[in-house]
C-alpha cells in the first residue's frame, strides 16, 4: 500500500483558449492536512474540481486508496469519501439550515419515502454538534453569517461521511475569530485520521495549520514539500517565479478640504451616532472586527439602506440619497463586499461586465464608442494581471480571484470621485493584491477619496492615511498617526469600554 490516501497523477485540463492543468501531480497523506497555495488562474480550483467530479481531465489518473477511479459528478466523488466545501458556496438561503445540510441526501420514511424531518432535523444538529456548532436547524439559512453559513457547508460535506475534505478558500470571508473556530475544527478532523486539502491566499495560515503546501503556477506544480522546510519569501517565490517588494508604507499629505461630513447617522440595530468627516483626495480606512457595523454603514450612506437619523454633507453641500441612484449621480461607487451578490453578469464578457456602467464615458452623442470601451478594459485588465482568454471571455469563465479584479477595475475605470471599497482584496492574490494597492493609492493622489474598510489590519495600516475604529455599531476613535500604529493597537481601540 502506498503512504498516499490520494494520488492525481499527470493530471491534464484545457479549457477553450487555457490550458488550465499542465501534467500536475499532486499526493495526500492520511490525516494531514495540505495546503494548495498560487496565483489567481493558477488551476487551483480546476485541479479540486476534477477530483470531486466536477470537471472530466483531458488526461491524467485519480487513485484513491490504491485504486484508480474516475468521479464523473461530485456525488460519486462523495460516495467515495471526497467531499468539497467550494469557493463560492452553493447552498440554498431560503431554506432550513437542517435540509441544506442534507440536501440530496435527504432522510425518508415509510412506503411511499416520505421526508423525515425530525430524522433530518435531529441529524443536522448532531453534524453540527460534532463540529462544535449550536444553531437552530429550523431557521433559514439565510438568517445565518457568512461564517456560520460556511461551517454549515462543512457539516453538510461531512454528513457524506467524508474522508477527504477539499475547502477552497474557506477563510476569504470569514474574521480572525471565525478563522481560529474554523482551525480547531480543521485538527479535530485530521486528529480522527481525516485529511484535508486548503486553498488558501493566506500565506500565515499554510505556516500556522499545514502539514504540506503544494505549490502552483501557471497550471503547473511548481514545488510540494513540508511546510516547515519553507520560508514566506521562499513560498511566494514559488508562486510568481520572482521576488516582490512588501508593500511600503507612504506618507501622504492631504489637504484638510472636507469632501464628505457624515453626521449622527443612526440606523437600529447596525450603528449608533456615527460622526467623522473626511477629506479629499484621502485614504481612510475602516477597521473593526466582524458585527462592527462597517458595511452596514456604508451601505446606508451609498443610499442601499435608509438611516433613522442623521445628515450628510457631500463638497459643501448636504446630500440627500434615497437609493444608490443619488450616489451615483454625484460620483459615489462602492465594491460590495459579496462578489454575487454587486451584480456580476456571469454570462456577460468581461469587458462589459467591466464597463456597463462606464458606458456614459465612452459615448458620445448618447452612442457608445466601443474602440474606447475595448482599449479601457484591456487597460485595466492588463494592469490587474486578470488572467483570462480575452476581454470577450464570459466572466463565470474565470478563476474566482480573476472575477474580483474585473469588478475592482470596474470603478476605478468609470471614474468616481469617492470611492468606497468594502474588502476589496479578499481572495486576490499577493502580486494583484499590490497592484490594487497601487491604483489606490494612484486615484488618491489624483484626487479621488477612497474609503477602505478590510478586516485585514496589515492592509489598513498600509493604505490608509487615517483609520476609524468601529466596534459594535459605534465609533471607538481615529488613528491619525498610521505609520507607527501596530495592528494590536487597533484591536486595543475596537475592544476599549465606553
Ligand atoms: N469553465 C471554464 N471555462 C474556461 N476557462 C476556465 C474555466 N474554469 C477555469 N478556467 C480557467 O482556468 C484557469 C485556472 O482557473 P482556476 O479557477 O483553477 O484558478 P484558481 O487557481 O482557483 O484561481 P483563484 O485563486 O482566482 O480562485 C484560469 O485561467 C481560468 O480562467
Ligand atoms: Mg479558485
Amino acid at each position: 500500500m502506498s503512504e498516499f490516501v490520494l494520488e492525481m497523477k499527470n493530471i491534464d485540463k484545457r479549457f477553450l483558449g487555457v490550458h488550465a492543468l499542465d501534467n500536475v501531480n499532486f499526493s495526500l497523506k492520511n490525516g494531514e492536512i495540505h495546503a494548495i497555495i498560487g496565483e489567481n488562474g493558477a488551476g487551483k480550483s480546476t485541479l479540486m474540481n476534477i477530483l470531486v467530479g466536477i470537471y472530466r481531465p483531458d488526461g491524467g489518473e485519480i487513485v484513491l486508496n490504491g485504486i484508480s477511479v474516475s468521479h464523473n459528478t461530485p456525488h460519486e466523488a462523495l460516495r467515495n469519501g471526497v467531499g468539497i466545501v467550494p469557493q463560492e458556496l452553493n447552498l440554498v438561503p431560503e431554506i432550513s439550515v437542517a435540509e441544506n445540510i442534507f440536501l440530496g441526501n435527504e432522510r425518508r420514511k415509510g412506503p411511499f419515502r416520505f421526508m423525515d424531518w425530525e430524522a433530518t432535523e435531529e441529524l443536522a444538529r448532531s453534524k453540527l454538534a460534532e463540529i462544535g456548532i449550536d444553531v437552530d436547524v429550523k431557521q433559514k439559512l439565510g438568517k445565518l453569517s457568512p461564517a456560520f453559513q460556511q461551517l454549515v457547508s462543512i457539516a453538510r460535506t461531512l454528513s457524506f461521511d467524508t474522508r477527504i475534505l477539499v475547502l477552497d478558500e474557506p477563510t476569504a470571508s470569514l474574521t480572525t475569530t471565525e478563522t481560529t473556530i474554523l482551525f480547531k475544527i480543521l485538527n479535530r478532523l485530521k486528529n480522527e485520521g481525516k485529511s484535508i486539502i486548503l486553498i488558501t491566499h493566506h500565506l500565515e495560515e499554510v505556516m500556522r495549520l499545514c502539514d504540506n503546501v503544494t505549490i502552483m503556477r501557471d497550471g503547473k506544480m511548481v514545488h510540494t514539500g513540508p511546510v516547515k522546510d519553507l520560508s514566506f519569501d521562499r513560498m511566494i517565490f514559488y508562486m510568481v517565479n520572482r521576488n516582490i517588494d512588501k508593500n511600503k508604507k507612504e506618507c501622504r499629505t492631504v489637504e484638510k478640504k472636507v469632501i464628505l461630513k457624515v453626521e449622527n447617522y443612526s440606523r437600529k440595530r447596525e450603528f449608533n451616532d456615527v460622526n467623522f468627516e473626511i477629506f479629499k483626495g484621502e485614504i481612510f480606512g475602516i477597521a473593526g472586527l466582524v458585527g462592527a457595523g462597517r458595511t452596514e454603514l456604508f451601505n446606508c450612506i451609498f443610499g442601499i439602506t435608509k438611516p433613522h437619523s442623521g445628515r450628510l454633507w457631500f463638497d459643501g453641500a448636504e446630500l440627500y440619497v434615497k437609493c444608490p441612484s443619488d450616489a451615483i449621480e454625484k460620483g459615489i461607487g462602492l465594491v460590495p463586499e459579496e462578489r454575487r451578490k454587486m451584480g456580476l453578469f456571469p454570462f456577460l464578457s468581461v469587458y462589459e461586465n467591466m464597463m456597463l456602467p462606464s458606458y456614459s464615458i465612452s459615448a458620445k452623442a448618447g452612442i457608445i464608442r466601443y474602440n474606447t470601451v475595448f482599449e479601457l478594459a484591456k487597460k485595466f485588465t492588463a494592469r490587474l494581471q486578470v488572467k483570462m482568454a480575452s476581454i470577450f471571455s464570459q466572466i463565470k469563465n474565470l478563476s474566482g480571484g480573476n472575477q474580483q479584479k474585473v469588478i475592482a477595475a470596474r470603478w476605478m475605470a468609470k471614474g468616481v470621485r469617492l470611492l468606497i471599497l468594502d474588502e476589496p482584496t479578499r481572495g486576490i492574490d499577493v502580486n494583484a493584491k499590490g497592484e490594487i494597492h497601487h491604483i489606490i493609492k494612484e486615484m488618491a493622489d489624483s484626487g479621488v477619496t477612497v474609503i477602505i474598510i478590510s478586516s485585514e489590519l496589515e492592509e489598513v495600516i498600509t493604505l490608509a492615511d487615517r483609520i476609524m475604529v468601529m466596534h459594535e455599531g459605534s465609533v471607538k476613535g481615529f488613528i491619525e498617526e498610521t505609520e507607527t500604529i501596530k495592528e494590536e493597537d487597533i484591536l486595543r481601540i475596537a475592544l476599549q469600554k465606553g
